[in-house]
Parts: structure tokens; C-alpha cells; sequence
């Protein structure tokens, strides 16, 4: 399956995708993990897409694309992709659709996660994230089970730079003005599944399934 996961900052995108990209057997793509693991590495993107990203600004597109273009060309995409957090902005999208065409591959799907704008600050400010492998966490929410260790791999958590409340609310503003707008665009392909992600992790998942499925 060919899908997009969509939604507001702390909607839950990564930690729906986590469980998804194991039942369905598809790689997992997010831009957001691929821009911080440059930023680790200190590439030369890496180091143009800190200043954005911490202060919940988009990277420029020129910079963005490109990379994506070559993931989805790799051979583990031919049996499918989640992709998590791309697009962002309308030229986005409309490279993507471009970069499929190109690949003769077609969305099945976009999954978009709906949640309050007031609840996402505590999602957010409280998220903790594992150092050695990705898995995601919240103190009061989703609480590994010795505090500061990854339940999966025993590695460090740490808290993402960019899950302060105010850039947390300059992620929400560049949302709403940026990436929203892109529902539209996949409404009128007849795309999207509009799933209530204010509600338990495994409802939001049983939820994801369920319209999958359909
Ligand atoms: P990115 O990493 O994509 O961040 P984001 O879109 O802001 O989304 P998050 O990862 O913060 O939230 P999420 O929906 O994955 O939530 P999660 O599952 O972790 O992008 C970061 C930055 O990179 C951008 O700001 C930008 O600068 C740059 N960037 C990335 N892609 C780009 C692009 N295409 N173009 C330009 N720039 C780009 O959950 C959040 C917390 O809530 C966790 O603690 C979790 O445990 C908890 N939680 C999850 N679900 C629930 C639930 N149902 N109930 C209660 N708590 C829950
Ligand atoms: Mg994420
Ligand atoms: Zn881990």
C-alpha cells in the first residue's frame, strides 16, 4: 500500500506509524526523522535545516523534495510506503504527485489525524523520544517502563528541541496556514480517511485499520 499519514504536530503520526509499518510490512518515511538524523550527522542539510526546524519553520522545498525523490526510488518502496510529514506545502505535493507518476506507482490513501489544537501543547511538551531507535514516548500518556529508558531497546530518551510550547505554536500556526490546505487537495482525488485522533493510541489505530480496510 501506497499511503500518506497527515495531521497537525503531535497528532500522533509517528507513533501510528510505528505500529502500522509492521502490520503492513511497508518502509516507514518520515522527513521530519530524516532531517534530525542529518542534523546528528552534521551533513550540510543538516546543518541549513536546524535554524528552521527550531523555530518550527519548514525547511525550503528546494531542500526537501530532492530527498524524497531518491528515497521513494529505492527498491524497498516497490512494495509500498508510508510516508509521515511529507507533503507539507503545495508545491510539495504537486513534486509528489510528479515523482509517482514518474515511478508508475499510485496513493491508496491518506490517513488524516484530527486533533484539537488546545490538546497538543501537553502531547507535545511532554513527548520523550529514543535516542538509538526512534520509538516515541509521553510522560503521563505513554510511559515506558522505567522513566528515561526505551522500553524496546534500553536507549536514552530525549526531548526533540523543537517541543518547546512556543515553538510548539509556531508549528501549529504553520500548519494551519501551510500544510491544511493540502486536505482539500487529496479530498478532491477522493483520498483522504479522516480519522479522531483525540482518543486512546490503540482507538486511533483500530480506527486507521478499520478505514484501510474498507
Ligand atoms: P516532524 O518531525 O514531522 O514533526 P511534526 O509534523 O511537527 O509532527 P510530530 O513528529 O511533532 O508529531 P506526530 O504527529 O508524529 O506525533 P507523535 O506520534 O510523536 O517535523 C519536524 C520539523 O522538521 C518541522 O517543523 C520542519 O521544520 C521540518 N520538516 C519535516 N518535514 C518537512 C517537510 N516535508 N517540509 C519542510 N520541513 C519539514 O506524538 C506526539 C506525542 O503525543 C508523543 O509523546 C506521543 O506519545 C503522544 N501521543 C500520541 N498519540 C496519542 C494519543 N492518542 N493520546 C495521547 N497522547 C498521544
Ligand atoms: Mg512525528
Ligand atoms: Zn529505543
Amino acid at each position: 500500500m501506497n499511503l500518506l499519514i497527515m495531521g497537525p504536530p503531535g497528532a500522533g503520526k509517528g507513533t501510528q506509524s510505528e505500529v502500522l509499518v509492521n502490520e503492513l510490512k511497508i518502509p516507514h518515511i518520515s522527513t521530519g526523522d530524516m532531517l534530525r538524523e542529518a542534523v546528528k550527522q552534521g551533513t550540510e542539510m543538516g546543518k541549513k535545516a536546524k535554524e528552521y526546524m527550531d523555530k518550527g519553520q519548514l525547511v525550503p522545498d528546494s531542500v526537501i523534495i530532492g530527498v524524497v525523490k531518491e528515497r521513494l526510488a529505492l527498491p524497498d518502496c516497490k512494495v509500498g510506503f508510508l510516508l509521515d510529514g511529507f507533503p507539507r506545502t503545495v508545491p510539495q505535493a504537486e513534486a509528489l504527485d510528479q515523482t509517482l507518476l514518474d515511478l508508475g506507482i499510485k496513493l491508496n490513501a491518506v490517513i488524516n489525524i484530527n486533533v484539537p489544537r488546545e490538546r497538543i501543547v501537553a502531547r507535545l511538551t511532554g513527548r520523550r523520544v529514543c535516542r538509538s531507535c526512534g520509538a516515541t514516548y509521553h510522560v503521563l500518556f505513554n510511559k515506558p517502563k522505567d522513566e528515561g529508558k526505551c522500553d524496546k531497546c534500553g536507549g536514552e530518551l530525549y526531548q526533540r528541541s523543537d517541543d518547546t510550547e512556543q515553538t510548539v505554536n509556531n508549528r501549529l500556526d504553520v500548519y494551519e496556514a501551510q500544510t491544511q490546505p493540502l486536505i482539500d487537495y487529496y479530498n478532491r482525488q477522493g483520498l483522504v480517511l479522516n480519522i479522531n485522533g483525540d482518543q486512546e493510541i490503540s482507538g486511533v489505530l483500530s480506527d486507521i485499520m478499520g478505514a484501510l480496510k474498507k
